[in-house]
């Protein structure tokens, strides 16, 4: 399928699939892949090391907005990464998870990230990924998708995704975290998760991989006439 030069914006609730759907559609349509949760979680990776978050969440705000300005955080091959070293592992633990959305709350980290991700905005053909991408990030996004599933079986693919990374997962433990997360993405009052007027819901609680690519194709058909 030969698809124009757009940008896809795909946004919605943890878990859902977003970036391996992401990752598919760019290997299929020959775009760039990025992974916008993957800065956020980089930045609270760098605030737990670096002490500016507490165990109980509270952030030094002024100290890790004056460390972010010489924070080389950028992708590579092998995903993201901190200088040269990939923290690719790092980001996906639960201890990041737990913090990544408090982190992501602060507006002058979403002032980092969204400077990033706006750099990459200057190419067309790529397919990003996040929270408020077609919100915020790219407002004129060609494509627009917000995906949503069922909480429970969002909880067994995250669980199965760890498990198979050999790490250990409670379901209600993984349940707990994505609902936390999704309460306070929604809710935060800068760039909230919320679906752009003119983004189309994707609900993938009952389809394969297959499925879904079917279904963009025929989306990217239908409004690009290719
Ligand atoms: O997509 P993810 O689960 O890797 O994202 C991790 C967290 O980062 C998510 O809980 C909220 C935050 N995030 C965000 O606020 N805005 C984005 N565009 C992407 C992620």
């Amino acid at each position: 399928m030969q698809v124009p030069d757009i940008i896809i914006a795909i946004d919605g609730y943890s878990s859902t699939g977003k970036s391996s759907f992401a990752k598919i559609i760019a290997n299929e349509f020959s775009f760039l892949y990025l992974d916008s949760g993957a800065l956020y979680r980089g930045a609270t990776l760098f605030a737990i090391e670096e002490g500016f978050i507490s165990d109980d969440c509270t952030i030094d705000v002024a100290g890790l907005d004056k460390a972010l300005q010489s924070l080389d955080i950028h992708f590579e091959s092998d995903g993201a990464h901190i200088g040269d070293r990939c923290i690719e592992k790092e980001i996906r633990s639960l201890a990041v998870a737990e913090k990544v959305s408090p982190i992501a709350t602060v507006p002058e980290v979403r002032n980092f990230v969204d400077k990033k991700l706006r750099e990459f905005g200057r190419m067309k053909r790529i397919v990003m990924d996040g929270r408020d991408i077609g919100t915020t990030v790219f407002p004129d996004a060609e494509l627009k998708i917000f995906m949503t599933a069922d909480t429970d079986i969002r909880a067994e693919r995250r669980a199965a995704e760890m498990r198979a990374k050999g790490e250990e997962a409670d379901i209600e433990t993984v349940k707990k975290n994505l609902l936390e997360r999704d309460y306070i993405d929604s809710h935060r009052e800068t760039s909230p998760l919320s679906k752009a007027e003119d983004a189309i819901v994707l609900d993938n609680s009952h389809m394969t991989m297959e499925d879904q690519m079917e279904w963009i194709k025929g989306i990217i058909a239908e409004r690009f006439g290719c």
